[in-house]
């Protein structure tokens, strides 16, 4: 059995996941699309070897019991796969902190997918590798294809999976991460999807979200900037709506997040045409046009609250390379 390393980006969803129809599928209650992100991402190796006794999992320097389980779950589901028992030794590294609503769990679970599944000796095709890396974390089946990905709904295992809509350099967008607080969360996605349709609006979100869906696809085919700014901010407003009306409420944005949302909107007044998005975290994702990406990142050196800007390029999906963790 040999060992194998894969490189995964994150990726920011435009139309978002969030609520699960089959938990533990991790089908989803709507289809999502993303792009994936150029400076932030996940190096995982894994080997499977009768020298283990036991899995060992390192995540960042260090082994969390929570990670670990997750992470052995998911190797179970490849060693089944497989046809094989043995054991395997993790090493996984993000080069940005994980559950800080950064999409870390995506990157992560699609590296571990593709690196699990090469070293393990399957030869899985890329929708196979989309629909095992959702079983992990629903948003890491965009991560696999990587590019402008679209995750389909599906209703069953096979039939849930996301391709390439378009490739990274289809469409020359900025999409800038900007870090507010890099503490771990009070409430992870897992959490929040469980508790979405306790929000008495989640079925009107639900509702409108097939015509989202085709409205977005229609902007980026015309690549009409304007119009998909403003999908996608709508879109992540809506979200944070349903988190904050759940029961129990969840409060994702801090002071720092509400004052990037207030930039954007005064820059937008301004003729600047920057937009925001979220995860399921503080940290806003702006998107603009290269041309204004100067104005953008010395507005946002202004806000007392802002503690880094990332800027990425939508880039390819994960994939194998020759130098290992461990
Ligand atoms: O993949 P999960 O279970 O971490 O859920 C992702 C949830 C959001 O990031 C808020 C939305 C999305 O589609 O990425």
């Amino acid at each position: 059995m040999k060992k194998a390393t894969s490189f995964s980006p994150t990726n920011i969803a435009f139309i978002k996941f969030w609520g699960k129809g089959d938990p533990e599928l991790n089908l989803p209650n709507n289809g999502s699309l993303s792009v994936s992100l150029s400076n932030l991402h996940t190096t995982t190796t894994v080997e499977f070897s009768d020298k283990y006794k036991e899995d060992e999992i390192v995540i960042n320097d260090t082994q969390d019991l929570v990670e670990s389980e997750r992470a052995i779950v998911h190797l179970d589901k490849i060693r089944k796969m497989a046809g094989i028992n043995t054991k395997a030794k993790v090493v996984s590294r993000n080069n940005f902190p994980t559950a800080s609503g950064l999409a870390s769990s995506a990157s992560g679970f699609s590296a571990l997918s593709l690196a699990g599944a090469s070293a393990a000796g399957l030869n899985l095709s890329e929708k196979e590798l989309s629909v095992l890396a959702r079983l992990g974390s629903g948003s890491a089946s965009r991560s696999i294809p990587g590019g402008f990905a679209e995750w389909l709904k599906g209703d069953s295992n096979d039939t849930s999976y996301a391709y390439q809509l378009y490739p990274p350099e289809y469409w020359d967008i900025k999409a800038i991460a900007v870090i507010i607080n890099m503490d771990k969360k009070e409430v992870g996605s897992t959490g929040g999807h469980k508790i979405a349709d306790t929000s008495p609006y989640y079925q009107v979100r639900q509702s409108r979200m097939e015509e989202k869906i085709r409205n977005i696809k229609e902007v980026m085919e015309k690549k009409d900037f304007q119009r998909f700014g403003e999908i996608v901010e709508e879109e992540a407003i809506d979200l944070h709506l349903i988190a904050l009306s759940s029961n129990p409420s969840i409060i994702y944005w801090e002071p720092g997040t509400i004052s990037v949302m207030k930039m954007c909107r005064r820059l937008r007044k301004e003729g600047v045409l920057v937009y925001f998005t979220y995860d399921a975290g503080p940290q806003p994702v702006l998107f603009c046009q290269p041309k204004d990406l100067d104005r953008i990142i010395s507005e946002l050196k202004e806000l007392t609250l802002v503690k880094e800007s990332i800027v990425n390029d939508p880039v390819g999906g994960a994939h194998l390379i020759d130098e290992h963790l461990f």
